[in-house]
């Protein structure tokens, strides 16, 4: 059921962390407008594997039924997908994405998704998380509601893709589109 995967990934991938260190000169109360901050931006790979990695843990009540691609109104998916530096699920693993997603749409296709996506990449530690509508077979931008330890206060979005949804294995992958607003990172870490 790719369609499990769909739903209930959210998630992501990881990647090659660019840090691009905004020339963030010293925050200015004057010129805040003009203030940036640092971002990051990093490409993992999700791989979901149902009832591995990911569960049905509710059925869905109606609507669409199970297919490759849709899963009842309704459905309740609960998964722990590790992340990997490539497509391929041999790669280096660099973080796991956890969390679960609620069928919402008739159709079967869309539902809502909440995840905590863990990395250990390049030096980098902490989490990031997300919640956002999900769609089993295109693209989508989950906004990222804020992090811990390296990710603290990161604000921005993590998209999703298909990549190959055949198979018992489905992968998917995650782009992190992370930003600190001016400011927060002159605040005190958690
Ligand atoms: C997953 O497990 C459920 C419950 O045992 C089963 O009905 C379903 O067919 C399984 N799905 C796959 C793809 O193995
Ligand atoms: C996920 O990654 C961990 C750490 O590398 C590994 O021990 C575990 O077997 C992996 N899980 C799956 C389902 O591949």
């Amino acid at each position: 059921m790719a369609t499990v995967t769909g739903s209930a990934s959210l998630l992501l991938c990881l990647m090659t962390i660019s840090f691009v260190a905004a020339a963030a000169a010293t925050p200015s109360p004057s010129k805040k407008s003009e203030d940036h901050g640092k971002t990051l931006s990093l490409t993992l790979y999700q791989h979901e594997t149902i009832n591995k990695t990911a569960y049905m843990v509710v059925d869905g009540v109606a609507g669409a039924g199970v297919s490759q691609t849709t899963t009842p109104f309704g459905t309740i998916y609960v998964f722990r997908d590790n992340l990997t530096v490539h497509a391929d699920r041999a790669s280096a693993v660099a973080g796991v994405a956890e969390g679960s997603s609620v069928t919402t749409s008739l159709d079967g296709l869309l539902s809502l998704s909440a995840a905590k996506i863990t990395l250990d990449h390049r030096g980098r530690r902490g989490s990031v998380s997300v919640l956002g509508g999900t769609h089993n077979t295109k693209p989508a931008d989950h906004p990222v509601v804020g992090g811990t330890g390296d990710f603290a206060y990161a604000l921005g979005y993590v998209r999703t893709s298909p990549v190959d949804l055949r198979g018992s294995t489905v992968t998917y992958k995650m782009e992190l589109s992370l930003y600190w607003p001016p400011y927060a990172q002159y605040a005190p870490t958690p």
